[in-house]
C-alpha cells in the first residue's frame, strides 16, 4: 500500500492531520510535506501503524499513542500519568518571559513542560517545579534530562513540603475542572489523569488553598478558564488587600 492510499483509507476513520502525524512518526520523517513529495512511496508493512489509527478512532489522544507532545517548540515526552501540554498553557510562557523574573516555581509541574520550557529560555533564571504525584515527577525529570534544562524537582502537596523564596514567581497550572461543568466534553479527558483535572469548589479548591499558603512576598501566575477569574482575583484580594494584578501577575501584599 502507497503512503496515499493509506491516508486516504484511513481518513476515513480519523482526521487527515491525525493520520498523516501517525505516518510521519513511523517514517521517521519531522515534516508532513515528505507524504506529499512520496505519496506513491510503498509503505513495508502497514500492521503497526494501522493499530496506531485505531487506538486514535477508538478516542485515545494521539500525545499518549505517539508518547510525546510538542510545547513552545519542543519535544516532551507524556504518559497517561501526565496532563498533555494544551497550546493556550504556552500563553504563560510568553508572559513569563515579559516579566523576566529571576525565581520561578512551577506548582503542579506534570510532563514539566512549563519549568523546562522556562529554565530554556530564561536562563538565569533559577527554576523549581513540585508535583504530589511521583509518577508525573518521574517524566518530568526525563524531559529536563532530554533537552538538559535544570530545573530542580520537588515531591510536595501544593506548598506543604516547600517554601518559596522571597520574590518568587509561582505558577500554577493546578487541576481547575468542576466535575458538572456539563458544557465541557468530559470524554475527552476520560484518558488523562483525574489527579491532573478536577478540583472541588467549581474547580478551585486548589487554587484557594494555593493563594492561603503563597508567601505574601511571592507573585502568582495562575492558569483557569475565564469565568473562574473573577473569583479568584476576589479571593486573593480578600487575603492580600494590598496586593495588586496586573499583566496577569497577581503581586501579593499583606
Ligand atoms: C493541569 S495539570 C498541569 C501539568 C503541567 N503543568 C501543564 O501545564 O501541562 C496539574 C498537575 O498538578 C498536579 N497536582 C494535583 N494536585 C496537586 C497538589 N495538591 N499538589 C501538587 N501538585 C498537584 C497533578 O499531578 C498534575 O501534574
Amino acid at each position: 500500500m502507497t503512503i496515499s492510499e493509506w491516508l486516504q483509507q484511513e481518513s476515513t476513520e480519523i482526521s487527515r492531520l491525525d493520520a498523516e502525524l501517525i505516518l510521519t512518526h513511523f517514517l521517521d520523517v519531522s515534516d508532513r510535506s515528505y507524504l506529499v513529495a512520496h505519496a506513491d512511496e510503498q509503505l513495508p508493512n502497514t500492521q503497526a501503524i494501522d493499530s496506531f489509527a485505531e487506538r486514535r478512532a477508538s478516542g485515545e489522544p494521539l500525545a499518549y499513542i505517539l508518547g510525546y507532545r510538542e510545547f513552545y517548540g519542543r519535544r516532551f515526552f507524556v504518559t497517561p500519568d501526565v496532563l498533555i501540554p494544551r497550546p493556550e498553557t504556552e500563553t504563560i510562557i510568553d508572559i513569563v518571559k515579559a516579566q523576566r523574573p529571576d525565581k520561578i516555581l512551577d506548582v503542579g509541574t506534570g510532563s514539566g513542560c512549563i519549568a523546562i520550557t522556562l529554565a530554556l529560555e530564561l536562563p538565569d533564571a533559577r527554576v523549581s517545579a513540585l508535583d504530589i504525584s511521583n509518577d508525573a515527577l518521574e517524566i518530568a525529570q526525563k524531559n529536563a534530562a532530554h533537552h538538559s534544562a535544570k530545573v530542580d524537582f520537588h515531591k510536595s502537596n501544593l506548598l506543604d513540603n516547600y517554601q518559596p523564596e522571597p520574590g518568587t514567581l509561582i505558577i500554577a497550572n493546578l487541576p481547575y475542572v468542576d466535575t458538572n461543568w456539563d458544557w465541557l466534553d468530559h470524554k475527552s479527558l476520560d484518558f488523562e489523569p483525574s489527579l491532573a483535572l478536577y478540583a472541588e469548589q467549581g474547580g478551585l479548591e486548589l487554587i484557594y488553598r494555593l493563594i492561603d499558603q503563597a508567601p505574601a512576598n511571592c507573585k502568582l501566575l495562575l492558569e483557569a478558564v475565564p469565568c473562574q477569574h473573577e473569583a479568584i482575583i476576589n479571593y486573593a484580594q480578600a487575603k492580600y488587600p494590598n496586593g495588586s494584578t496586573k499583566d496577569y501577575i497577581i503581586s501579593l501584599s499583606d
